[in-house]
């Protein structure tokens, strides 16, 4: 196993201390998010946790839970009246806990079950660290398909640059989850975060931003390469 990966697994595994029996869990989506859900896999499996449901932030998250045996767990969010605790990964971090999310496209699920969690924990490498972000990720922005070429228009006026996003496996753009489009935007600089996910938000066509402000966020939990963690409150 690589060293980031070890790092990310302590971060899953520390997480897994803050998941209480009878909870509705916030499943997020990525590599980090699918370690926890392993983790809290076995956890159910030797009776360490009992009673959860699970809410998915994508369909990536939402395969792995009926894949892992646990598909009388999963819950849409109409079936459920709260979410107690969120466990979602992040792209960038910085500190203070301002969040890039949206490399896996996921950003819109996550953002609504994130927040509406009443502890949204976030697990990341230490790698995903930074003074400030943007810093090597750009801005993922998910835009309805008919609106993409006004919206990066709008987003190279603001400064920086926007492009859309493709993927592999399909030809033409990435389609996401609630078949949308994305558009990755890098500003030339940044002053105040939360100002631009306001700006960014005001554009007409444009779904969600994934900038995840640090207010909204309980706790980030950094894993090492050495195989300790450190918890930002
Ligand atoms: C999904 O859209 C993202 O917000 C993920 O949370 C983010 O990309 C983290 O993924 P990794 O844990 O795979 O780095």
């Amino acid at each position: 196993m690589g060293s980031i990966d070890r790092a990310r697994e302590v971060a899953a595994r520390e997480a897994l201390k803050y998941v209480r029996s009878g909870q509705v869990i916030g499943v997020g989506t990525g590599s980090t998010a699918m370690l926890f859900l392993r983790e809290l896999h076995k956890s159910i499996i030797n009776g360490a946790v009992s009673n959860v449901l699970l809410v998915p932030t994508s369909t990536e998250t939402e395969i792995e839970i009926v894949r892992l045996g646990l598909v009388n767990l999963l819950r849409y969010p109409w079936q459920v009246d709260h979410i107690d605790v969120a466990i979602d990964g992040a792209d960038e971090v910085d500190y203070g806990k301002n969040l890039i999310k949206g490399g896996g496209a996921a950003l819109t699920r996550e953002k609504i079950i994130d927040y509406w969690a009443r502890e949204f924990i976030v697990i990341v490498d230490e790698s995903k660290v930074f003074n400030s972000i943007p810093s090597k990720h750009p801005i993922p922005i998910e835009v309805i398909p008919f609106a993409w070429s006004i919206v990066r228009t709008r987003l190279e006026e603001l400064g920086g640059t926007a492009e859309l996003r493709f993927g592999s496996g399909k030809r033409g753009p990435v389609v996401t989850d609630n078949g949308n489009y994305i558009i990755d935007y890098m500003p030339k600089s940044v002053i105040n975060i939360e100002e631009l996910e306001r700006v960014i938000k005001e554009i007409p066509g444009v779904v969600e931003v994934g900038i995840f402000n640090g207010k909204r966020v309980s706790r980030v939990i950094i894993g090492k390469v050495d195989g300790s963690v450190i918890t930002m409150d």
